[in-house]
């Protein structure tokens, strides 16, 4: 394999760029070409490529966001849309794809790898942590700091003001967020979709905390949560607790997308991001790279596809233990 391609593609995370330089300099390493393809699949398809070389990744190891850009492409859903694509990579010479990304992103790759034989490797980009075949996604740790810094100064001014805090947090249809910003931050109760949490046990949880002289309470809400968005959930619980709680609501959103890596998520996206392009030139394909106990592993783009990856039910036992 003497060339290759490299892509970000679904909603962007911190770390890709670290990722992205250590694919490139990775390739560099091993003698191989490497061309950089902007805005993912939708790029591929409108040929927006160009070559990379080691200086393109100087001084973004550091940096937020994707030097790649990244989006979500409705025409690679179409055959048409994946013939165009594949018409540019023959175009340009390139023999295998590095792709970084989250669940679409690798469902987009193995059809496409399963179509038309271009070998893939992905490294898993997504700050939801729901991919199966790895400990932690790039992303998820900066992430995560970034909400635990929203709730810690969010907890100052609901303490000053004996209020109660419904704070939401990312995850569609994830909760990995939720629970450990939760536990950091010393959550009252973490509210995520993949366990039901009646609004029965919210309103006894707040009432047992009064009763034990909580003056102020903080709940957080990943956004795919059963109940609904947390303006919905504050709205449920009010009418149930009293009409006189002073309850307010604050919406994480994308703060949680950008900012610097983590030390951590450098770390990891430079491991995987090696990883892929050195399993890709070892015969590796539709697969991802990923970290479990410290080992960089390699899993079926369709096990991280189909395989849910649950969380702890022991770690939310622990925040209803550690809130008494
Ligand atoms: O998958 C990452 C994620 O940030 C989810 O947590 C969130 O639901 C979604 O992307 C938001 O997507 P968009 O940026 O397209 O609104």
């Amino acid at each position: 394999m003497k060339r290759i391609g490299v892509f970000t593609s679904g909603g962007d995370a911190p770390g890709m760029n670290a990722c992205i330089r250590a694919v490139v300099r990775g390739a560099v390493y091993h003698g191989v070409e490497v061309y950089g393809i902007r805005r993912g699949f939708s790029g591929m398809i409108a040929g927006d490529v160009y070559k990379m070389e080691s200086h393109s990744v100087s001084n973004i190891v550091q940096r937020g966001g994707t030097i790649l850009k990244s989006a979500r492409s409705k025409e690679f859903l179409t055959p048409e849309g994946r013939k165009k694509a594949f018409e540019q990579i023959q175009a340009h010479g390139i023999e295998g794809l590095v792709a970084i990304g989250g669940n679409g992103t690798f469902t987009g790759a193995m059809i496409f790898g399963n179509e038309y034989g271009i070998p893939t490797v992905g490294a898993p980009g997504t700050i939801d942590n729901d991919l199966y075949g790895t400990d932690y996604t790039i992303g998820f740790d900066t992430a995560v700091n970034t909400a635990l810094d929203a709730i810690d100064r969010i907890r100052d001014t609901a303490s000053s003001h004996d209020r109660i805090f419904f704070i939401e947090v990312m995850g569609r249809d994830s909760g990995y967020i939720a629970v450990q910003s939760g536990i950091a931050g010393g959550a009252e109760l973490v509210m995520v979709p993949e366990v039901l949490t009646p609004l029965s046990e919210v309103v006894e949880t707040l009432k047992q905390g009064w009763s034990r002289s909580k003056s102020s309470s903080i709940i957080v809400v990943a956004e795919g949560d059963e109940a609904g968005s947390a303006v919905e959930v504050a709205a449920k619980i009010k009418v149930q607790v009293d009409e006189n709680a002073d309850i307010r609501v604050t919406t994480l959103g994308h703060t949680q997308r950008g900012g610097s890596p983590s030390a951590y998520d450098r770390i990891l996206a430079s491991r995987l991001g090696l990883g892929a392009v050195e399993g890709l030139l070892n015969g590796q394909k539709n697969v991802m790279a990923g970290i479990i106990n410290n080992d960089l592993v390699y899993t079926p783009f369709e096990d991280t596809i189909r395989l849910p990856k649950p969380i702890s039910e022991d770690l939310l036992r622990m925040v209803k233990i550690l809130s008494v």
